[in-house]
């Protein structure tokens, strides 16, 4: 498995790591344990150095997974999780309020580090920016776990190109984990130059644009009741519809290549720049071995331009988030 280095940190980490939130939460229920915990030693032994995970996830129960699945691999793997989100007493306790005051992510830290069953949290992102708290209280919070050896990384997550600026000053940022994939550029006019600029990694999330972009979702797909797409706008039949040409695009482009559409999904994020590592997310092998053939899928600047091209004449329809989770990124 190829390697790449997030930014000018030096932290580096095969070139695909592994969303490992589906295995919890989002996308219907919590998936069998036993056969999550065989699936991430399947990715360690297919050379995935990258895991990704949250407090939030579960709540908690994700962390515990990734933590007993990757035990016997400690020091071998990077794994990222996040802080930011609490439960919410006013709202029967859904883990949907914000909390990144410092004494909090030190708390959040150590119950990470136990969940992990790690001595130290190799990437430590904000999941989410907290306007409560000054983004410069954040990271020196960050800063002063990673003086104490609890921390080895500082990540953001969907923050304003501002806000990184102002973060990264008083603590280097390692990477930003945000939305991007040919279903959501938005990224390429800020994001993607202030990273660049300050020498940070881009870790997309949902770089399949959560299983859409991979031919296996149609207008008449039913999700189960409990799953989040069901509430976003660009999921509803309506909106699938007429977003299933991005999907007809990538799927004719694979035929010439010999590859499915998932994996020029992929290896378009991996031909943008080569500090871009994105993390897609599965429940099952097969997809896992999927996905990562996305290494061997070579895009020219020309196939890259003819992608861009096609794509820029398609409208995609309906927001990437609902409205209250739209109002927490970019800001
Ligand atoms: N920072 C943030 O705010 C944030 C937000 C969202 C996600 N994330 C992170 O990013 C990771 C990835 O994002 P994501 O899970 O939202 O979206 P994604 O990776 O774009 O897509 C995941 C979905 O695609 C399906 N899938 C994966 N590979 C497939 C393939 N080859 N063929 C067909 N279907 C396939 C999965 O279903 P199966 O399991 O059935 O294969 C799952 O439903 C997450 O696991 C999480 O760690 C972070």
């Amino acid at each position: 498995m190829q390697k790449r280095k997030l930014g000018n940190s030096g932290l580096e980490v095969s070139a695909i790591g592994f969303g490992c939130m589906g295995m919890s939460w989002s996308y219907g229920p919590p998936k069998d344990k036993p056969e999550m915990i065989q699936l991430l030693h399947a990715a360690v032994e297919r050379g995935v150095t990258f895991f990704d995970t949250a407090e939030v996830y579960g709540p908690l129960v994700n962390e515990e997974l990734v933590g007993e699945g990757l035990a016997p691999f400690r020091g071998e793997v990077i794994i990222a999780t996040k802080f930011g989100w609490e439960a919410n007493p006013n709202d029967g306790g859904k883990w949907n309020a914000l909390n990144s005051r410092p004494e909090h992510i030190k708390e959040v830290a150590e119950a990470s580090l136990r969940r992990l069953r790690v001595d130290a949290l190799d990437l430590f992102y904000q999941h989410r920016v907290d306007l409560n708290v000054p983004i410069e209280d954040v990271a020196g919070a960050v800063k002063d776990l990673i003086q104490e050896g609890k921390v080895k990384h500082f990540g953001l997550s969907e923050a304003a190109a501002k806000t990184i600026r102002r973060a990264h000053a008083v603590q280097p940022v390692t990477a930003l984990q945000s939305e991007y994939s040919l279903f959501f550029r938005q990224p390429e006019q800020e994001i993607i130059p202030t990273l660049e600029e300050l020498g940070i990694g881009f870790v997309p999330f949902s770089p399949l644009g959560k299983g859409f972009l991979t031919g296996k979702i149609n207008a008449e797909t039913k999700f189960d009741s409990t799953d989040f797409r069901n509430i976003i706008p660009r999921f509803t039949e309506e909106n699938r519809k007429t977003n299933l040409a991005l999907v007809d695009l990538l799927t004719k482009f694979g035929e010439q290549k010999k590859a499915t559409p998932a994996q020029i999904a992929l290896a378009w994020l991996l031909a943008k720049k080569p500090w871009i590592v994105p993390i897609p997310g599965t429940t099952k092998l097969d997809r896992l071995d999927e996905n990562l053939g996305a290494i061997n899928v070579e895009l020219t600047p020309e196939d890259i331009e003819a992608i861009e091209s096609a794509s820029s004449g398609i409208k995609l329809e309906g927001a990437r988030y609902p409205e209250f989770h739209q109002s927490l990124v970019n800001r």
